[in-house]
């Protein structure tokens, strides 16, 4: 397997990851959009004990989902220390000797670790400019964490701990959309957030021409919520009223999506909103996205509360494991997927 971190230096792009005109991105400084902000929540995890800033919380958060299906939050309880040194291990792990990561390459995706590049969901030959790492982090057990690399020597150590805390994160959130919506608190606990976690760890190398690829293609996220740390360079664009938007580092943040199983359980309330990544020529650029998952056989269908004669049921019930397959079917193109699930209106 071609590894981008592994090739020492890009003078220009190879053809294979080179796009059609039509699929290229606008380069990211001129980008349209760059003028609408995502909304920053302030989560105050030190004061969500106070039932009424937890109200006022859960309403913020829930306001930002419903326009962008994407936010960013702020004093959400992860240690900087703990993002820190999960970070630096990784950006360690990508620039060891390509030996060193040779074990781990691999597109089999039930394998609890793996190291891949450029992978094409949509089965055009042109391949992003992307490394990244697949991992599978919750529930830790010592039988996974012998699955992670040892190398570089605290990798595992600060994996567990960042997963822990980006866990307990997710787990809050989840409890404030519920009550936001007006739901029971206990409502994605269980089978709809219980699945494995996985992390992507994405890794995007300098790039000569940024004007020509793409570092991920528009997609929309198959699972239920994504906890992404995108640290200070800027790349990930999302879409907002037809155009793409650029999510600007915010110091420390959190962004928060919601996957598709948000989308349909929500009944179209809080969407799966597809987002993209840019290349850049300056600098290297990595994201560590956590992904909460339902059970492999949860069932999963618009929620009967979300459901009403002026919103009736958009999507039909299906078990987490045929809509993984149709995502891959579909090869991660938001319409195409949700086809398969939705209701036509008569
Ligand atoms: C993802 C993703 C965005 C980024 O891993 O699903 O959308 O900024 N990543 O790397
Ligand atoms: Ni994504």
């Amino acid at each position: 397997m071609e590894l981008l971190s592994n090739r020492p230096a890009h003078a220009s792009v190879p053809d294979k990851y080179v796009f059609p005109p039509e699929k290229r991105a606008a380069l990211l400084d001129d980008a349209p959009g760059s003028d609408v902000a995502l909304p920053v929540v302030d989560l105050q995890r030190a004061a969500l004990s106070d039932p009424g800033r937890r109200r006022l919380v859960a309403e913020e958060i829930v306001k930002a989902g419903k326009e962008f299906g994407f936010f960013q939050v702020v004093n959400h309880g992860v240690s900087e220390d703990v993002v820190r040194g999960f970070r630096e291990a990784s950006a360690e792990f990508f620039a060891m000797p390509a030996e060193e990561k040779l074990p781990y390459c691999s597109d089999d995706q039930s394998k609890p670790f793996r190291v891949a590049s450029s992978t094409s969901y949509d089965r055009n030959q042109t391949r992003y400019w992307r490394d990244y790492l697949k991992l599978r982090c919750h529930p830790v057990s010592d039988e996974l964490v012998g699955h992670w690399p040892a190398k570089p020597e605290s990798f595992r150590s600060s994996l567990a701990e960042f997963s822990a805390q980006v866990h307990e994160l997710a787990q809050t959130l989840l409890l404030l959309i519920a009550e936001g919506l007006g739901l029971d608190g206990g409502f994605f606990a269980g089978d709809l957030s219980g699945g494995d976690t996985q992390m992507n760890v994405n890794y995007y190398p300098p790039c000569p021409d940024p004007s020509v690829t793409l570092g991920l293609l528009p997609h929309c996220d198959r699972h239920l919520l994504t906890v992404l740390s995108q640290g200070d360079v800027a790349g990930l664009q999302a879409r907002y009223r037809g155009r793409w938007i650029l999510v600007r580092p915010v110091p420390g943040a959190f962004i928060i999506n919601f996957g598709h199983q948000m989308e349909i359980v929500t009944n179209g309330v809080l969407a799966s909103v597809e987002h993209r990544a840019l290349t850049n020529s300056a600098v290297a650029r990595m994201s560590v996205a956590t992904l909460i998952m339902p059970k492999m056989d949860c069932l999963i269908g618009p929620a009967p509360e979300m459901v009403s004669e002026e919103n009736p049921a958009k999507f039909r019930e299906f078990v987490f494991r045929e809509f993984m397959a149709a995502y891959d079917t579909a090869a991660a193109s938001r319409e195409d997927v949700l086809e398969y699930f939705r209701i036509e209106d008569h």
